[in-house]
């Protein structure tokens, strides 16, 4: 990976080595892919202020999230389907997130199952919920979650009903690849992939099969995932969940400063500013747009993450500048998971990593903790 000198150019080589469904998977949006393109160009469009002459040889990305020393201001998002990309994908990514001194967050709708992946960690790692219709299942895989030692739980909060993603509808986006002549035909042109699953075999949703009741096959599998989104979840649900959950917990999906407001009686430890990378509502503002509001109604009473369209240092220091305390990365990790495994998403790290020393180099900062709103050029 040599030349490899950007997360564009891992998304190249992502774009060729994994199917094209779970490619598209990841790297896609909801309808328009408005709030996606959004996310990322609202970002790109913040100024920076260079700063010259100070002295910046003490550089250090170093910071914390929810107490945890972490060594970049950054932890991985919660990722379905990571085990398509790559086999064995969800472990590859906590090898590589533990390697760089990163949180790293398992999704429910993961191949790996919390199981396996607890299996493989040599410290505790988050785990991400959704609040689906049965409410057995959940406090059965909450158990699960605490028996593996999984000291943060992430409840996603804007997933009562899917947005549609076209992509996931062209590609018949379904694990494993239905064995349809087009499939087969895009299949054949990822030979690497190919043999490296046939090596692994799993390709099914290791927290949910056979833990749900009644589910005994691939296609029932599918269809109660289906039946599962639950649109009468309200806050009394979560603050249930608040006072079930003994570790830390983190509500994400928080766009609104009324839903600021509301996330904040339930007392979480921190918010995920969030729309869930433009996969959901499309036509939602960016994230970045609006963190300053959420951060002014937050007030310092927990902790602000943010994700959406986060794929550089630069990005993470614009996060930063404009008040939150860490950055969520999703599709920024698995361009590297696709493009080279454990080492790719390595790779994707160690980019992340120059390009926030070098951009705090250049804007005259030392710590992560100076970052703030002066370090950009405001619009008159
Ligand atoms: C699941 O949360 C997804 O965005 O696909």
């Amino acid at each position: 990976m040599k030349r490899v000198a950007s997360n564009s150019d891992l998304r190249k080589i992502a774009r060729r080595r994994v199917p094209k469904m779970f490619f598209d998977y990841v790297d896609g949006g909801a309808w328009t892919e408005a709030t996606y393109r959004a996310n990322a160009d609202d970002l790109a469009r913040i100024r920076l202020k260079q700063r010259v002459a100070v002295d910046v040889s003490r550089r250090s990305a170093k910071s914390t999230i929810l107490g945890q020393n972490v060594s970049l201001p950054i932890g991985m998002s919660p990722t379905g389907l990571t085990g398509m990309v790559w086999p064995n994908g969800e472990i590859e990514v906590l090898k590589a997130c533990e390697g760089a001194g990163i949180p790293y967050c398992l999704s429910t709708v993961s191949i790996a199952s919390v199981e396996d992946v607890a299996n493989a960690a040599s410290a505790p790692f988050w785990f991400q919920v959704y609040m689906v219709r049965d409410r057995d299942f959940i406090e059965k895989l909450i158990r699960r979650v605490e028996a593996a030692g999984v000291n943060t739980l992430v409840l996603t909060l804007d997933l009562q009903m899917s947005g549609q993603r076209n992509k996931d509808i062209h590609n018949g986006l379904s694990s494993p690849p239905k064995p349809t002549l087009r499939n087969i035909a895009n299949l054949a042109t990822k030979p690497a992939w190919c043999l490296n699953m046939l090596r692994y075999r799993k390709m099914e949703f290791g927290n949910l099969y056979g833990h749900v009741s009644q589910v005994s096959s691939p296609k029932s599998l599918s269809k109660w995932t289906d039946e599962q989104f639950d649109p009468t979840l309200n806050w009394d649900d979560v603050k249930r969940l608040r006072e079930r959950w003994k570790g830390k917990l983190v509500l994400k999906g928080i766009l609104s400063p009324e839903d600021t407001g509301m996330a904040m009686d339930v007392g979480p430890d921190a918010i995920v500013v969030s729309n869930h990378g433009g996969r959901q509502l499309d036509g939602a503002p960016s994230t970045i747009e609006v963190l300053p509001n959420i951060v002014s109604t937050v007030a310092g009473r927990c902790e602000i993450l943010i994700d959406g369209g986060f794929t550089s240092g630069q990005d993470v220091f614009k996060g930063l500048a404009l008040g939150a305390d860490g950055v969520m990365m999703g599709r920024a990790l698995l361009y590297g998971l696709g493009a080279g495994g454990r080492k790719g998403v390595a790779k994707a790290l160690a980019m992340i990593r120059h390009e926030l020393e070098t951009t705090m180099g250049l804007c005259g900062i030392n710590s992560t903790a100076e970052i703030g709103p002066e370090n950009l050029f405001h619009k008159a």
